[in-house]
């Protein structure tokens, strides 16, 4: 692959970053992932303003000005002649000595790659995937895309573990999001429940997109916090990404939701979301 750090073009295996490096030794830095399909970027605009303003949250300014950024993307995606997967952007703070406060003078780590993969034809969008109920263990922005994705990666091999294929956290008694997507359910009287914005989770785009589409269809939305209970008692249940568009859940801590099979409200949300976004 090609990658991009700092302005250059690179084989992959010639970009190196500082051990300094505050991405590296404090996850201070933020990330985005965008879709890419037929060799388009998906919801880039979307994208560009959340990352402006988890940057804004961190004090992080941006070295390219919001055109050179989309240029960027677009250019990624010619040098690798992707047709199918993901753009992965990361900025960090940048290098400097070790210490907790912000550095004066550091100049950030800009880094995009890009990562194939077959999103629009998903094979587990036609069986569904089961998920595990863990506690949510997070720190508490997550409306701030950072890179401190360890609980996450620890609630994903804990749902490995127990022969699910992703996890959905609660806090407080109430599910947050997926430990990457957003967690979404359907009442048996057809209304899509979706938790509403906030510091407890990532401001979704592809939930934003869906919340939208599903107004637009005439389908019911409840911007509100659910329980597990409720969750497990839904019709159906589904979860979004940039990645995943809208991915049928069939299973909660092993109880099948619904009928056991993705829900038909639920793959209607996705075909319509295909049909419009990608
Ligand atoms: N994850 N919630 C969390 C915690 C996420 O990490 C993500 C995205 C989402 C969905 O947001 P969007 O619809 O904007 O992709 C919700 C990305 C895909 C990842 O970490 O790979």
């Amino acid at each position: 692959r090609i990658v991009y750090l700092n302005g250059a073009w690179l084989p992959e295996e010639d970009a190196k970053v500082s051990i300094f490096d505050r991405g590296f030794l404090f996850a201070d830095a933020i990330y985005e992932v965008t879709g890419v399909v037929g060799g388009k970027l998906l919801e880039y605009q979307g994208h560009a303003a959340r990352l402006q303003r988890s940057m804004a949250e961190l004090g992080i300014a941006c070295p390219l000005s919001p055109d050179e950024l989309l240029e960027v993307h677009r250019e990624i995606v010619r040098r690798n002649a992707l047709e199918e997967g993901l753009i992965y952007l990361q900025i960090s703070r940048g290098a400097a000595d070790r210490d907790f406060a912000y550095p004066k003078d550091a100049t950030p780590t800009l880094t995009l790659f890009t990562q194939a993969k077959a999103v629009l034809d998903n094979p587990k969008v036609a069986t569904g995937i089961s998920v595990v109920l863990l506690p949510d263990y997070r720190w508490a922005r997550r409306d701030i895309k950072t890179v401190q994705l360890l609980y996450p990666s620890m609630a994903k091999m804990e749902a490995t573990a127990r022969g699910a294929e992703e996890a959905w956290l609660v806090e407080d008694g109430f599910v947050t999001e997926a430990s990457a997507a957003n967690a979404h359910i359907i009442t048996a009287e057809g209304t899509l429940v979706t938790r509403p914005l906030s510091q407890a989770i990532l401001h979704g785009i592809t939930r934003a997109s869906i919340v939208e589409i599903a107004q637009q269809a005439g389908i019911a939305c409840e911007e509100r916090a659910f329980t597990p209970e409720e969750a497990k008692a839904a019709a159906e249940a589904f979860m979004t990404s940039a990645t995943n568009f809208v991915l049928p859940v069939v299973a909660i801590d092993g109880q099948p939701v619904g009928a056991g099979t993705p829900g038909p409200l639920t793959l209607k949300l996705r075909a319509l979301y295909v049909a419009r976004k990608v």
